[in-house]
């Protein structure tokens, strides 16, 4: 498609498809006429891949002014350098589930590590108890969900289940919240609470928004590297250090990019590589095909993990850049350090993969370990 129709509309979704990297690269900049905001459309955010992210009015469905204050205030505490004092509690998180394996020779590395990291991990930023993963987890699926199958039974259950878990994730947030309006503690539960800026929906929008969006995108980073490295015969070099680690990983990130998709919806009349789209329409920019865009990266098909340099889309790009971005890329540094050092040898099995539908992912992942 990217090379055929590089800006396709899909006559049955109704939408518009973008797969250049120039293209994409230009929507995501270009907000005044690309609008984060769908609000008005009245569309049901559940029936397309963006519902994890935009079923709430939070900084990722908002544009500028209103994005500047939902994001504004929590910016500085995801900076790389704040996040940095934070690497030897991650370090210590990562060996306690390591710990788990030691009496065993294989796990699955998707349900025993890269699910209860990130999320253990987000729920000490946010200042709550992780033992309570089971249920973000329950809650996060439900929002992300797609329907079964296409029948108006399976739509209806599964709109169902997201008011559900919407419904009980806003609870559980506003009785926090309220808890916390003190102001003693420094996770971002207390944060939000004493942000003069938000009001009460933001504040909870903004609590929901941070479980959400960094969970399942850094677990199927985590498990796409394990899979690529495996896949691709390298795991013995990232293991030596023969590998940089860090360009390995923007590597995984380019290659199996856990958000395909972002929606975004014209404000105006625009012409885009020689199309016009009208005001109002869904524009989908499909990040997977431009980071394999042979324009911008040499042998794009090519799993190369010293590539340099990478530009990447896989965090997005302009006022919506992933704002856990730095949170991820030390998540999987350390994971991936930690495990490699721990283990002579992490060997997964790749012989039945099992994709997950809604992102780049994959259901288990058995892997030995020596
Ligand atoms: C935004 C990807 C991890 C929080 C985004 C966007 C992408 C993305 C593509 C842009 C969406 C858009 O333009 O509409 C990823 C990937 C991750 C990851 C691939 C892991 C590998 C995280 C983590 C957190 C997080 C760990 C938080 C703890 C957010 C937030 C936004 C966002 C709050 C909205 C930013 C804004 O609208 O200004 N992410 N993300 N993400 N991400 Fe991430």
């Amino acid at each position: 498609m990217r090379s055929e129709a590089p800006v396709h509309y899909d006559e049955h979704r109704k939408t518009w498809d973008v797969f250049r990297y120039e293209d994409v690269d230009h929507v995501l900049r270009n907000y005044e006429q690309f609008s984060a905001d769908r609000s008005d459309r009245g569309d049901d955010p559940s029936d397309d891949a963006g519902s994890d992210m935009t079923v709430l009015k939070t900084m990722i469905s908002t544009d500028p002014p209103e994005h500047e204050r939902l994001r504004g205030f929590v910016n500085e505490r995801f900076q790389p350098g704040i996040l940095r004092d934070y690497r030897p509690r991650l370090e210590e998180l990562t060996d306690e589930l390591i710990d788990g394996f030691e009496d065993t020779d294989r796990f699955d590395f998707v349900e025993e590590f890269a699910v209860p990291f990130p999320v253990t991990v987000i729920a000490e930023l946010l200042g709550i108890p992780a033992e309570r993963r089971d249920q973000f987890r329950e809650w996060s699926n439900a929002l992300i969900a797609r329907p079964d199958d296409p029948s108006e039974e399976a739509v209806q259950r599964m709109r169902r289940q997201r008011e559900t878990a919407q419904r009980e994730m806003g609870q559980y947030f506003a009785k926090l919240l309220e808890e916390r309006r003190a102001g003693e503690g420094d996770d971002l539960v207390t944060l939000a609470a004493t942000a003069d800026e938000l009001n009460q929906q933001e504040k909870i929008g903004f609590c929901m928004i941070l479980l959400l969006a960094g969970n399942i995108t850094t677990t199927n980073l985590l498990t796409n590297a394990i899979w690529s490295f495996e896949e691709q015969g390298v795991m013995d070099a990232v293991q030596s250090g023969d590998i940089d680690r860090k360009r390995a990983i923007e590597e995984v990130l380019r290659y199996r990019s856990p958000i395909q998709e972002i929606q975004r919806v014209t404000t105006e009349n625009v012409e885009l590589s020689g199309h016009e789209i009208e005001a109002g329409e869904i524009v989908n920019v499909w990040v997977g095909a431009a980071n394999r865009d042979p324009d911008v990266f040499d042998e794009p098909e090519a799993f190369r993990p010293e590539r340099s340099p990478n530009q990447h889309l896989a965090f997005g790009k302009g006022i919506h850049y992933c704002l856990g971005a730095p949170l991820a890329r030390l998540e999987a540094d350390i994971a991936l350090d930690r495990l490699l050092t721990r283990f002579d040898r992490l060997d997964g099995d790749l012989s039945e993969l099992r994709p997950i539908s809604s992102h780049y992912g994959l259901r288990s992942l058995p892997c030995r370990i020596a």
